[in-house]
């Protein structure tokens, strides 16, 4: 830790290292969550995951416990997940429903979904001539400052000054649009429920991974190998000479070398957001493939089809808390905890519209490579556990982001990685930048 406060955070960022407190301070930590993640426009979950009138999710956006829930009126609020008289959670569940209103469990307030009071019980006699008026703003429940959607994607941010949501996203819009355009019906809807996975590392290990393209080859290569061996096997046993698509999704690891992955690119925009381009190699011509094909040509045409399926996607981050992988409709959210402590949940989407071979697809692909269960999910958590534990130490005072440093290509206020620059740390420079931007206030 560090030995006198930290007067000066932008001494910790330079274009291509970060001090180690960065990652290990509790006090850097509490700016974070003060200057970054309760400011800005954090994803709280999917429209899809509160139905009904009533229902709720409760959700962490930065150090608050948050509920977002649906009113009679099909609007959706995000509240303070706390009672006004004397701060007892409202819902102590994870999701639910609410009934009709809130009712607090210790004293019987009751609240409008939209965190309105409804009632206070006799309250006439118990609260005539003081100063907690019905209409006094702290009887009832505190709303999120915004709360905006974007294509059944909600978000708020606890801050009432700032970009608004389109503008905060910019060029990482494409992660929703891509998931939805997918769709026969141009939506998706959220399979219930997610993985949750708390880390023994700090959430920004996590997101500096997420278009790391250097590790795939490397970390994962032993699954991927594993995988690869069991693929050949199948494949000379099959009819057609093929093995189930879903082996390919694991011996990428191994068959995508680390020289391949420089033929990626990465796209790093402001606020920190990042896209990696490369196709997930996920359109075979098989029936399953075909049959979908020819409903969402019913849906949209050939020509936008064509544009549909064939967006160069393979991962969009969006700082500082989403990892996407739209082609497969993945979402990873992460959720800091503590500064050694994150959690992240893992969600996948339904293409609705689409038939269900194509949902396998996506579901094989987040208990193959995005759920706990799987080692490649295994072998990234130890990186991140190990690179926490090294950081704790005082083997040395800097992460280093130097790979490719000055062959980035600067276009319209964005960055680009150089042709054959895919494993570029451009990601995590940008990531640092937004961060020093953020942290300034
Ligand atoms: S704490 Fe909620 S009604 Fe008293
Ligand atoms: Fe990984």
């Amino acid at each position: 830790m560090l030995r006198e406060p930290i007067t000066d955070l932008s001494k910790c960022v330079e274009p291509d290292r970060v001090r180690r407190e960065v990652y290990t301070d509790p006090q850097i930590f509490e700016l974070e969550m003060q200057r970054i993640h309760e400011r800005v426009w954090i994803y709280c979950g999917h429209e899809s995951q509160i139905p009904k009138s009533g229902d709720y999710y409760t959700v962490q956006v930065g150090r608050q416990p948050m509920v977002m829930v649906r009113g009679s009126d099909g609007q959706v609020s995000v509240l303070y997940n706390r009672c006004p008289h004397r701060g007892n959670m409202m819902v102590g569940d994870r999701y639910g429903n609410t009934g009709e209103f809130f009712r607090c469990s210790y004293h019987a307030w009751t609240f409008h979904h939209d965190g309105r009071l409804k009632n206070i019980p006799m309250y006439e006699s118990g609260y005539g001539g003081t100063r907690y008026t019905r209409d006094n703003p702290d009887c009832s429940m505190k709303r999120a400052a915004r709360v905006e959607s974007y294509r059944g994607f909600v978000f708020c941010s606890l801050a009432h000054d700032g970009p608004g949501l389109p503008e905060f996203l910019g060029e990482s819009k494409v992660a929703f649009d891509d998931m939805c355009d997918r769709a026969p019906e141009g939506e998706v809807e959220v399979v219930p429920n997610c993985f949750r996975v708390i880390q023994r590392s700090n959430w920004k290990i996590f997101l500096e991974n997420q278009l790391d393209a250097l590790h795939p080859s490397v970390t994962h290569q032993s699954t991927g190998r594993a995988a690869h061996e069991v693929e050949k096997e199948l494949a000379k046993k099959a009819k057609k000479g093929e093995a189930p698509l879903s082996y390919h999704m694991l011996s990428a690891f191994a068959t995508v070398t680390i020289d391949k992955w420089d033929a990626f690119q990465t796209i790093n925009y402001r606020n920190g957001h990042c896209i990696l381009t490369g196709y997930m190699g996920l359109r075979p011509q098989d029936p399953d493939t075909l049959a979908y094909d020819k409903i969402m040509i019913e849906a949209y045409g050939e020509k936008r089809f064509n544009e549909i399926v064939g967006v160069n996607i393979h991962h969009v981050l969006i700082y500082p808390g989403l990892s996407v992988q739209s082609p497969l409709q993945q979402l990873r959210a992460v959720r800091p905890l503590g500064v050694d402590r994150t959690l992240t949940e893992i969600w996948h989407f339904r293409l609705k519209g689409a038939p269900e071979p194509i949902y396998r697809r996506s579901l094989a692909y987040y208990n193959l490579v995005n759920s706990p269960a799987t080692l490649v999910n295994a072998d990234d958590l130890e990186n991140f556990w190990k690179c926490h534990q090294g950081l704790a130490s005082e083997g040395g005072d800097w992460v280093t982001f130097g790979r490719h440093l000055g062959r980035d290509i600067e276009k319209d206020g964005h960055v680009e990685t150089a042709p054959n620059c895919g494993t570029s740390e451009a990601p995590m420079r940008n990531q640092m930048k937004a961060w020093a931007e953020y942290m300034r206030g």
